[in-house]
């Protein structure tokens, strides 16, 4: 087994440990789609673990060097989920002082990683929910501006730009002119728009294909149902060709059948995306048209565990 140059090189700071995350070939989940390559990029094997990071890192060291952040200042922000996580390693590994508001009812594992980085935890209204968390970031903000920075992933362009040059760069090099379909579920927008954009310069046509639960209330975590909710700033439909409509069951169930047949434990927004992937090479392969689709796997399963009572019995 060929043994990857990037792991093997010295680095001075977990930082330096982003991206150049490792593409999978799913044999198995695929295998309705023979004549189909259908690849995984593991975002999981970031250090933070998650596809975040990426954006997270940037939009830190970005307002670094143009001095919207200096070490007197606070990065706060309203993320429990894996933006939170990422600014909370990378507020620890450069030196910065990081707050998130979330509402008090969130998991207190959602808590504990965070604190464990050092991360102050402002709490928000939990009857009010992640937009009550928002607007307490917001109104903190406009009180004492000089206080924070708020780096606001959904308006950010630093948040695609991550993925322009990071993600889209990668998958080039890693299948090159191979790739034919790419594709992603929509949160803040930042990694379809940003990887799309760059995929779309490539001088062979690449199609680039956006994941949207399919229906308003669903448990794909980490993404959005866009025509329900507020459209980030930075979402782009004219940067990608097509939307795939994934539902809550097909996106969970592919996620089982990825542990099962892939040995990979993924967060269910991977399961949807991956979903969509094997929906275009089933097509692709009945079309006899051949191809290679890549799917981003934006994070690990077992963030969506929660201890449950019995297992308390035992742990402590
Ligand atoms: C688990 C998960 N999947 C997918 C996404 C979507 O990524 P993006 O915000 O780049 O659209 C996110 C973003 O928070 C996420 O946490």
């Amino acid at each position: 087994m060929r043994t990857r140059l990037v792991r093997s090189k010295l680095l001075s700071s977990v930082a330096e440990a982003v991206g150049q995350t490792p593409l999978v070939r799913l044999e198995r989940a695929a295998r309705e789609a023979p004549s189909v390559e259908v690849y995984a990029k593991l975002e999981f094997a970031n250090p933070g673990g998650s596809v975040k990071d990426r954006a997270a890192l940037r939009m830190m060291t970005r307002a670094l060097g143009d001095g919207r952040l200096t070490p007197d200042k606070i990065l706060i922000d309203s993320t429990s989920g894996n933006t939170g996580v990422a600014y909370s390693l990378f507020g620890a590994a450069l030196g910065v002082r990081v707050a998130l508001v979330m509402p008090s009812n969130v998991s207190k594992a959602r808590k504990d990683i965070a604190r464990a980085f050092g991360t102050e935890i402002i709490f928000s209204d939990p009857m009010e929910g992640s937009d009550g968390a928002i607007r307490k970031a917001r109104d903190l903000v406009a009180k004492d501006p000089e206080k924070y920075f708020y780096p606001d992933q959904y308006s950010n362009p630093d948040n695609p730009l991550a993925h322009y040059f990071g993600t889209a760069a990668e998958i080039l090099d890693q299948v090159g002119d191979r790739i034919t379909h790419f594709v992603a579920g929509i949160g803040t927008s930042g990694t379809i728009v940003g990887t799309s954009r760059r995929l779309h310069e490539h001088t062979r046509p690449i199609r680039c294909v956006a994941v949207e639960p399919a229906d308003p209330l669903h448990g794909l975590e980490g993404l959005k149902h866009l025509p329900s909710s507020l459209v980030p700033a930075i979402h782009d439909g004219s940067a990608y060709d097509e939307t795939m409509r994934v539902t809550t069951e097909d996106g969970w169930d592919m996620s089982d059948r990825l542990a099962r047949e892939e040995a990979m434990h993924v967060g269910h927004s991977a399961g949807a995306a991956v979903f969509a992937a094997i929906a275009i090479a089933k097509r692709l392969h009945a079309e006899q048209k051949g191809g290679c689709v890549v799917a981003i796997v934006p994070d690990r399963g077992d963030r969506y565990f929660a201890p449950m009572k019995w297992e308390k019995r035992y742990l402590w």
